[in-house]
């Protein structure tokens, strides 16, 4: 077996560079040694020149772009022992099953030959630069976790999902990869995976420029607990922003959808379901900046909502989505009456073949129209019911302080696309602040007599999938225990 061979080599090595370390050599003897070094203890497993060659013809991963591939503290902590094994069915999963022991060095040999590949082995393929990873957004990430999944990479490589090690261990082990990989070898190497590893059960997946720049963006957050994200807010062009020109803006690109005052009811408004968000109703000023950028600029599914809310980027730019949500929030502060006359108002977009026929305008005007507050308990309620299969799902997880306290935490604060809180309320009442513009209104519940005729697998089912034409969005980014959690924490919160 591999790991026996590697474990007598890996100690005849250390005996070795023990006897060669000094502390006063200069740069080119330490590249001798370096040489040295790699030709009596690495060179009959690994390659550092020639050319890509089938994984079924070597006996360990080539070196030759060893100067461009890793990260530094990654590759002295690999050739030192400290990191975990990359294959874990062993590289040559043909002639073994488990994976192999590496042989180890010491940590000034690590360096040096850290030194030899950074001088020696540059891919002159990588344009350094190439990916700049301090414009990852946490948007881009999460999409390239899904294109990750969408394209079957999940389905030969492990990665990191809530803790868990998930996939394929077919290849090497993704579930490190911010700590290990330069990106712009990562980039290069996404461009065209034959030009490093051909015939080895590599895929080439279909995927344009941006989704692979997503996916890379994605995998070098993995292992990175304090990733940077980008936040694309605090860029020169929202510093800039103008009022002025958003008003243009929502002239000519909203309004034909959203109404020249906000009020839900341009010319397209009336062939569509759901209907386009009424803006009068929303306190722009009190919503979050990352959940107003991501329904702009990459559309509504971002947020969970209809794909009938475009996209911007393209069209209007940064600029564009900065101005223009200057202008929103300049210009709409919220309808006091909206959230109250919502929960007595006909459900009108909660019902869809009727919505199609009321006009919009007419459901704005309802709503802007009757007042006061309505504390109504059982709240009316047209939600589709779920498939069977899910009505009779009870909650798996036993009810216990943790549990609650995650379901807490997703519900207030870090479920995506956006917290619970932010339309049922910190209380789970309702009276979210983004919940007042919304027709039907958010779940009460605190609501007791209501909550209770509510099975488990409803809640699921609604949860993962949204409930169209309501401003309930789909959560189908949380796995079934997170959901699960917050089912446990919305019934805690009814009385
Ligand atoms: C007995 C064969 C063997 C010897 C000798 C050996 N390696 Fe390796 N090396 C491997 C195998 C197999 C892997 C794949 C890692 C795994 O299976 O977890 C590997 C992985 C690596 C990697 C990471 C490769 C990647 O996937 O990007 C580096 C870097 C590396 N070795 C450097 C060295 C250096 C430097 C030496 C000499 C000091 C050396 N190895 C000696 C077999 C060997
Ligand atoms: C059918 C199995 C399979 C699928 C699907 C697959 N890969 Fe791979 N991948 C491989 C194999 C095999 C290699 C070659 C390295 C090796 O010998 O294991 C590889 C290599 C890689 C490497 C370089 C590893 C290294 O350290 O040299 C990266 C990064 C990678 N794949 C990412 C992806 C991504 C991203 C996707 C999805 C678009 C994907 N892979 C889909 C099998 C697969
Ligand atoms: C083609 C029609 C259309 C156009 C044009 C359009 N939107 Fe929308 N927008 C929608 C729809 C439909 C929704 C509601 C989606 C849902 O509820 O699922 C929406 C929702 C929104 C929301 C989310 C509000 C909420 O409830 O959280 C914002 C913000 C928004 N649009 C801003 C804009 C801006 C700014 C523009 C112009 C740059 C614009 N929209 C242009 C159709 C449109
Ligand atoms: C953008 C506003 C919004 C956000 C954010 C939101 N909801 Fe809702 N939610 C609603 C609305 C509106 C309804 C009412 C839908 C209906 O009547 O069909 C609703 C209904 C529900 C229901 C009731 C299902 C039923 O069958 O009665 C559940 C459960 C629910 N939401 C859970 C959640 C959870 C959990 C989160 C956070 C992970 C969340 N919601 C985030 C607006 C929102």
């Amino acid at each position: 077996m591999n790991m026996r061979r590697g474990m007598v080599i890996g100690s005849a090595l250390i005996a070795l560079v023990g006897l060669m370390s000094s502390s006063g050599l200069t740069f080119a003897s330490d590249q001798m040694a370096a040489k040295e070094i790699l030709q009596q203890n690495c060179v009959q497993c690994h390659r550092l020149e020639g050319k890509a060659d089938s994984r079924f013809n070597l006996k360990a991963p080539d070196l030759i772009w060893a100067g461009s591939k890793y990260r530094r503290p990654w590759l002295i902590g690999w050739l030192t022992g400290k990191e975990a094994p990359l294959y874990a069915k062993g590289y040559r999963w043909d002639l073994s099953e488990g994976p192999s022991k590496h042989p180890v060095v010491s940590a000034s040999d690590a360096n040096v030959l850290a030194d030899y590949f950074a001088e020696h082995n540059k891919d002159p393929r990588v344009t350094v630069g190439a990916f700049n990873l301090s414009k990852v957004t946490k948007f881009e990430a999460d999409f390239g976790a899904m294109a990750f999944k969408a394209h079957a990479c999940l389905g030969c490589h492990t990665i990191n999902e809530d803790g868990k090690i998930i996939g394929g261990p077919q290849s090497t082990a993704l579930h490190a990869s911010g700590q290990r990989y330069d990106q712009d070898w990562l980039f290069r190497f996404g461009l065209n995976p034959q030009d490093f590893v051909p015939h080895s059960g590599e895929f080439l997946a279909d995927a344009t420029e941006p989704q692979l720049r997503a996916v890379i963006g994605y995998l070098m957050t993995q292992g990175v607990s304090d990733f940077q994200y980008y936040e694309p807010w605090t860029s020169p062009e929202f510093g800039t922003a103008s009022v002025g020109r958003g008003k243009v803006i929502y002239k000519e690109y909203c309004s034909q959808c959203h109404g020249a005052t906000g009020k839900g009811d341009g010319p397209a408004a009336s062939g569509l379901d759901p209907k386009p968000a009424i803006h009068a109703n929303i306190p722009f000023e009190k919503l979050p900046m990352e959940y107003l950028y991501n329904v702009i600029n990459h559309g509504g599914p971002a947020i969970g909502k209809s794909p009938n809310m475009p996209y911007w980027n393209l069209t209007i730019g940064q600029q564009g989505v900065a101005d223009v949500i200057a202008y929103l929030k300049a210009t709409f502060k919220g309808s006091p009456a909206g959230a109250a006359a919502a929960s007595s108002a006909p459900a009108a977009s909660a019902m869809p073949a009727k919505a199609v026929a009321v006009p919009a305008a007419a459901a704005a005007t309802a709503i802007s129209s009757s007042g006061g507050r309505s504390d109504a308990c059982v709240q009316p309620r047209k939600t589709a019911k779920a498939p069977d299969s899910f009505l009779v799902m009870t909650n798996p997880l036993a009810v216990s302080v943790e549990v609650l306290e995650a379901g807490k935490t997703l519900f207030q604060k870090s479920a995506k696309p956006a917290a619970c809180a932010m339309c049922h309320g910190e209380k789970g009442d309702g009276k979210g602040m983004m919940g007042a513009a919304l027709v039907p209104p958010p779940r009460n519940f605190t609501c007791n007599a209501m909550m209770k005729d509510i099975p488990d697998g409803q809640l699921f089912w609604i949860i993962k999938k949204g409930s169209p034409g309501t401003g309930m969005m789909s959560f189908s980014g949380l796995s079934d225990d997170k959901v699960w959690q917050l089912i446990h924490y919305i019934r805690s919160l009814a009385h």
